[in-house]
């Protein structure tokens, strides 16, 4: 690599002689240029180059034989489907004329605040297409986009489209994770060696999905520790039906492609249109997989989330679902107010049950004013009782379906999802309202608004309870129906986005049944999401350490519920069940009108624990020091403070087996010289550990704790004591 002059420390760069472009930011290089024939070549993602390290004018590779043309063999960032592409295309267009050879070269590109806009344009068609690239100059987290627009005088059809392709360096020792699942396992975590062909990550259900989770992260090589090896890692931002196309090509080199999902999808766009891709987000870390998710962390805190930077603290919630199921009442309700605000609940939320005939799941979603019968002088009394008790107050609604036992439907049949003379398929018994319809969008956004602006509500829990069947918008020009798989979305981020701005003190939980609604789209619009419908602690700990993967676990919400556990009858400690939930932004979903006195006692203890450590948790860096996945019977996290002066330390017992003792736990991330003393907050630790010791002592010698028997956990913190300089002086 020949040495140029060297370059301004900015993190767009672009250099005009060989015309490269370099994206720099947090210890990480992004380059790719324009090649020989106007194609964007890509050149290098990984750790930072020298700062006047440059690249020669791209040059397209060779081909292979007469099998694999240069477009085979060439990395590109963004290609159409012409020439002889056999790889996942980035855009593939159907003109009216028949012809779908589509081939984009380099047209101009522009640097504006902090984003680099590369514009292309098909060879010989006015179909123009320009890429976004930003650089989180904190992390070096890249965010692409790009947006196709038509600017011929015929309208044409998009049959696939994406929002980037990412290029990998050449190596055949990668490996892949993945999050895959169902209702109630959710985030299962997968790692597998790259072989070649292509792995696809899907959902072609309307919406993110349980099945797979739109994430990825490739390692090269095995390191065999989290906090080692070199990672590139992504996820794309879209509530919709989704694909990422993972493809190791017959050359061995990976390329990660991502956008809509192609099946059953077509968009037209007409001259003078345009279409903007969802954000594809990516990084590189060389801290292993242990620093991609921190990295990713960060970079959601500081730049997704919509109230960032820098977000609040999730505030102790209480949630009244699995105590009341649908039997909810105000005195009811009130009663269980009273019982949460005695353990140090900060915020009251009412679940199902409190809309329009909703006794069950068979009537009432698209209703949504509070059941004159359970709520005879509508939700004020409760809600002023729930201020009155030092909480704010938080609603359960369903905006985007509707019971066909329900006011709504009987009055507006048409505006489901359907196929006229075709069977509506009902799940839950509720039908999926069509959000891309502008009629649909008013009413949902209205209703919303109104009930917001009626009552004092705080936070919504956003409910999206089943997937889509049969998706026919049989109002729209017949051409143009598959186009719901976007518009919906379009109009979902609308409404949240406009709700937020007309009441910009309300939160909004994302949850689809569990995890079915997870993604960097929605997480712009959403303050924390529900990760799984599953809350038996034990089950939890697999699927919250899959979650912390991909995303922070500050937006995680996780209950302490009763036990047996509902799900598999599971019996475990109040205290474990409270130390699993600890671990994210902490809720309680008991039925609090059968606890004990003792139970209430030692919940208040240990809402007043986490407070304490709720700040690190949320939003310190994570380490996962034992893995609970692949049936260990340990697992461990640690979570230090973004100032480093404390360390959160939880550990989980599964099932004690031949009395071997808990593995020693070495921290990581603490200062070294800084003396830090530890706090056993729940467990015990090893008679010989010391009070206090620096944080070279608790990174190396570690700790002993002592957890025998079955599903047993402990809470420790290690607080900073001295600055790193005075070791030892305590
Ligand atoms: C879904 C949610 C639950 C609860 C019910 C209410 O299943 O995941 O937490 O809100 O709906 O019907």
């Amino acid at each position: 690599m020949p040495a140029a002059s060297p370059r301004p420390e900015q993190p767009i760069q672009y250099d005009a002689g060989t015309q490269t472009f370099r994206l720099d930011g947090a210890g990480v290089s992004y380059v790719f240029g324009v090649n020989e024939k106007g194609e964007l070549q890509s050149l290098y993602w990984g750790q930072a180059l020298g700062p006047s390290d440059n690249f020669p004018q791209a040059h397209s590779r060779p081909q292979w034989a007469s099998f694999d043309l240069p477009v085979n063999t060439t990395p590109q960032e963004f290609v159409g489907w012409g020439g002889g592409l056999y790889a996942e295309p980035d855009l593939k267009i159907t003109f009216p004329d028949g012809n779908r050879d589509l081939v984009l070269h380099y047209v101009s590109h522009a640097i504006h605040d902090r984003t680099l806009t590369v514009v292309m344009k098909d060879i010989s068609r006015d179909v123009y297409v320009s890429l976004e690239y930003r650089i989180d100059e904190a992390t070096g987290i890249l965010r692409r986009s790009a947006t196709i627009e038509n600017r011929t005088n015929q309208p044409f059809t998009i049959e696939e489209a994406y929002s980037a392709t990412w290029n990998l360096p050449s190596a055949d020792d990668y490996e892949l994770r993945t999050l895959t699942g169902r209702w109630a396992g959710e985030f299962d975590l997968h790692e597998v060696p790259m072989q070649p062909g292509k792995t696809i990550l899907e959902s072609r259900r309307g919406s993110t999905g349980q099945q797979n989770n739109p994430w990825f992260a490739i390692e090269r090589g095995n390191s065999g520790d989290e906090d080692q090896g070199d990672v590139w890692f992504g996820a794309l931002g879209w509530s919709g039906s989704w694909q990422i196309v993972v493809e190791q090509n017959q050359a061995k080199q990976v390329r990660v492609t991502g956008g809509f999902q192609p099946f059953d999808f077509a968009y037209v766009l007409h001259p003078g249109e345009s279409l903007q891709m969802p954000y594809f987000y990516a990084g590189f870390s060389h801290q292993g997989i242990g620093g991609a998710s921190r990295l990713f962390h960060r970079f959601q805190l500081s730049t997704i989330v919509p109230e960032a930077p820098p977000p609040r603290v999730r505030p102790v919630l209480y949630n009244s679902w699995e105590a009341t199921e649908f039997a909810v009442d105000e005195a009811g309700q009130e009663a269980l107010a009273e019982r949460a605000a005695s353990i140090g609940v900060e915020r009251f939320v009412m679940d199902d049950g409190w809309f329009g005939e909703r006794n069950s799941d068979h009537a009432g979603l698209g209703d949504w004013w509070p059941n004159p019968q359970k709520f005879p002088h509508g939700l004020k009394p409760l809600i002023d009782k729930v201020h009155s008790l030092g909480m704010d107050f938080g609603l359960w609604v369903e905006p985007e379906m509707v019971n066909p036992d329900s006011q709504l439907y009987r009055e507006h049949p048409d505006w489901v999802l359907h196929f006229p003379g075709r069977p509506r398929t009902e799940a839950r018994n509720q039908l999926v309202l069509n959000l891309a319809r502008p009629d649909v969008k008013a009413y949902v956004l209205t209703s919303l608004d109104k009930l917001l602006t009626d009552n004092d509500i705080a936070f919504l829990k956003w409910d999206y309870n089943r997937n889509w069947s049969e998706p026919g918008w049989p109002s729209a020009p017949i051409d143009e129906e598959k186009e719901v798989y976007v518009k919906y979305v379009q109009n979902l981020y609308a409404i949240l986005q406009e709700l937020r701005t007309r009441h910009p003190g309300v939160e909004i939980e994302s949850c689809s049944g569990g995890g079915g609604r997870v993604d960097l789209g929605i997480l712009r619009y959403t303050d924390e999401v529900w990760p799984s419908d599953n809350t038996d602690p034990f089950d939890r700990l697999s699927i919250q350490s899959g979650f912390t993967y991909a995303y922070t676990p500050s937006v995680m919400m996780a209950w302490v519920t009763d036990s047996p556990s509902w799900m598999n009858h599971r019996s475990s400690s109040l205290t474990y069940r409270f130390l699993s939930a600890m671990q994210g932004s902490l809720g309680i979903g008991a039925n609090l009108n059968q606890w004990t006195p003792e139970d209430f006692a030692a919940a208040k203890k240990l809402v007043e624990q986490y407070k304490e450590i709720r700040e690190t948790v949320q939003h310190g860096s994570l380490y996962r020091l034992i893995s609970p996945l692949h049936g260990s019977e340990f697992s461990s996290t640690e979570t230090v403070s973004t100032s480093e002066n404390q360390a959160a330390v939880f550990a989980f017992l599964h099932s004690s087996q031949m009395g071997y003792p808990f593995p020693r736990l070495r921290m990581r991330g603490l200062d070294p010289k800084a003396n830090y003393r530890m706090r056993m907050l729940d467990g015990k630790a090893a008679e010989d550990t010391p009070a206090s010791a620096s944080g070279a002592y608790w990174m190396n010698a570690g700790i002993q704790i002592d957890l025998r028997g079955d599903f047993q956990a402990a809470l420790f913190t290690l607080e900073r004591t001295s600055a790193g300089t005075e070791v030892g002086s305590e």
